[in-house]
């Protein structure tokens, strides 16, 4: 069966100071039906750009290349009412934070059924039935008294539910979820990601989640993907990402993970900065922070190499992949 997704050499360039930067190169992953991909990588490196370029909700004056096809149609050729059908009916979206993207002023009730109503010619009553059944769904009690609340009622934990229940009505194929999480507190950040993934199992949607956190990608992804300075520098399954790695920037974001740092003596923080994707030169783009690196990698950008299930983009891939890459365990870093 073809991909539900496939995103194919995107390239996105944005205009910043008087000129046109490149702040994503090359990107290609395809995603599965019901599969979900979790996208890492430190603030600036193009996770939200990546999201944005699949519905094409790219910046003002943004120029890009490649090609994003989505069950079967090509995303930059089709019309602006084939974008709008695809945002609202097949790429339910999640954002950090809820409370920018539900109106104020309007009810929880309405602000779920307003489209079920509106495009869906549903009666209300029947929307409002729905409505109910999806909040009980994401774990909300009382869900009637909820439906009759204004946002400024509810907490972040239980805006966030419910603009993850006003995806679900919709019953896309994909939900892009930038950052669920981020702006919950930790206990409540845990209860989303687990309604999130609940729903997966049972309904079997694809997810792009993005997430600074390595270790809360993997336990919520079947793949995942890290990006760097614009680049996909390693696309792995969950599984590998927290105990082999290949790419070295992967291996320092597991180690830097706070979860682990804690216990050692001193924080392995990733030496230098990152890199903003249009200040990569000509080679690695992580080669001024690698500590593999070698002399090809300052002069000559990796292509990215497949080694079974993973895609690399890293000179010594092969080499890496050989020597089982260098096992994260405690104390290896402290220094
Ligand atoms: N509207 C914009 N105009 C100009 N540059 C932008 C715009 N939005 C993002 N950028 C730049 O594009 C690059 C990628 O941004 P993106 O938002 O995809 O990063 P991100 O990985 O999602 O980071 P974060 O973790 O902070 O959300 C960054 O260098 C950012 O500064
Ligand atoms: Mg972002």
């Amino acid at each position: 069966m073809s991909a539900l997704l496939e995103v194919d050499q995107l390239a996105v360039q944005l205009p910043i100071g008087q000129r046109l930067r490149p702040v994503l190169h090359d990107v290609s992953f395809t995603l599965a039906r019901g599969e979900v991909l979790a996208v890492v990588g430190e603030s600036g490196s193009g996770k939200s750009m990546t999201a944005r370029a699949i519905v094409r909700l790219l910046p003002p004056g943004a120029a890009s290349s490649g090609r994003v096809t989505f069950d079967g149609t090509d995303v930059g050729s089709a019309t602006r009412a084939q974008l709008r059908e695809l945002r609202a009916r097949r790429v339910g979206m999640i954002f950090q934070d809820p409370r920018a993207a539900i109106n104020p002023i309007h009810r929880i009730g309405d602000f779920l059924t307003e489209a079920l109503v509106r495009d869906r010619r549903m009666r209300k009553a029947e929307a409002h039935e729905r409505a109910v059944a999806v909040l009980g769904e994401v774990g909300i009690d009382d869900p009637g008294r909820r439906l009759r609340q204004h946002p400024h009622e509810l907490s972040g934990g239980m805006l966030q539910r419910v603009m993850i229940a006003s995806v679900l009505l919709a019953e896309p194929d994909l939900i892009l979820a930038d950052e669920p999480t981020t702006a919950l507190d930790v206990t409540t950040q845990a209860e989303v990601v687990a309604v999130l993934g609940d729903l997966r199992r049972e309904r079997a949607m694809a997810m792009v989640f993005i997430t600074h956190d390595l270790e809360l990608a993997a336990a919520i992804s079947d793949r995942v993907a890290v990006m760097y300075a614009g680049y996909l520098v390693e696309t792995l399954p969950a599984a590998q990402a927290l105990e082999r790695p290949i790419h070295p920037y992967t291996e320092a974001l597991l180690r830097s993970r706070p979860e682990l740092s804690r216990r050692m003596a001193a924080i392995p923080q990733i030496p230098g900065r990152p890199l903003a994707a249009h200040e990569a030169t000509g080679g690695c783009p992580f080669q001024p922070r690698c500590s593999y690196a070698i002399e090809r990698c300052a002069a000559e950008r990796p292509e990215p190499v497949r080694l079974g299930g993973e895609s690399v983009m890293c000179h010594r891939a092969q080499e890496r992949r050989a020597a089982g890459s260098a096992p994260v365990g405690e104390g290896t870093l402290v220094r």
